[in-house]
């Protein structure tokens, strides 16, 4: 790549770590329903909207048919509800190491930014952290029809950046983001475990990591 314009950032597990709370409390609604998930299965989660997430646990369990739309919406609501609990203190201190720097960088050399998370929670999430205003778009998930890996959401943030796919890199921790990504055709790095992330074109292991240096080299 001979210039990076456009950098799009997933926010959960890669701005902040709220990932660990959408765990913890999916595997609390599970356990209502007699539903036992571990972190293997967390990662079929990851980057998931909230209905599909609750679908694949119900599947995972052989309950999907014991629940009609009502009930399920009722049961997203109470995670949604347990999440937002869980999350109440977040602040500034618990963005991920490097990502101010980063963003700091990106800025000096101008490349635009934007989140692309599927979670409704994301502009609350990041006013709580006090760096909205450090990227130019974030996707409004509300809008996206097709979850992680459908490339809906990366194409609509290319769309809000009026940037094509080969001057922009996409940052993702969910196997699911990366495949999205990658079918918007934009190029991939991965944040966290190479095997679960092997469809990325670079994986670093943190966010402690990233470096405009390193993206520019992904040609
Ligand atoms: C993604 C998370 O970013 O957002 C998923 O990786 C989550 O775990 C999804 O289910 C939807 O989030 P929310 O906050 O709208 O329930
Ligand atoms: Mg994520």
């Amino acid at each position: 790549m001979e210039k990076l314009d456009g950098v799009i950032f997933d926010l959960d597990g890669v701005i902040t770590d709220t990932a660990e709370y959408h765990y913890r409390a999916w595997k609390e609604l599970a356990k209502q329903v007699g539903i036992t998930i571990n972190r293997e299965f967390n990662e079929n989660l990851k980057g998931v909207s909230r209905m599909d997430s609750l679908e694949r646990i119900l599947a995972y369990g052989g309950r999907l048919g014991d629940f009609n739309d009502e009930e399920k919406s009722e049961m997203a609501n109470w995670k949604n509800e347990l999440y937002k609990e869980m999350i109440t203190d977040i602040k500034p201190t618990d963005i991920l190491p490097g990502v101010v720097s980063f963003l700091d960088e990106l800025k000096m050399a101008g490349v635009r930014t934007a989140v692309a998370s599927a979670s409704k929670n994301a502009e609350t999430i990041l006013e709580a952290l006090k760096i909205r205003d450090r990227f130019d778009f974030v996707v409004d998930a509300a809008e996206i029809k097709n979850s992680k890996p459908d490339p809906e959401i990366f194409l609509k943030a290319l769309e809000l950046l009026e940037l094509s796919a080969d001057v922009c890199v996409g940052l993702e921790d969910a196997a699911a983001g990366i495949d999205s990504i990658k079918g918007a055709g934009i190029r991939a790095v991965g944040i966290g475990d190479a095997k679960i992330l092997s469809h990325a074109d670079i994986v670093l292991e943190g966010t402690e990591q990233l470096r405009l240096k390193t993206l520019e080299a992904l040609a």
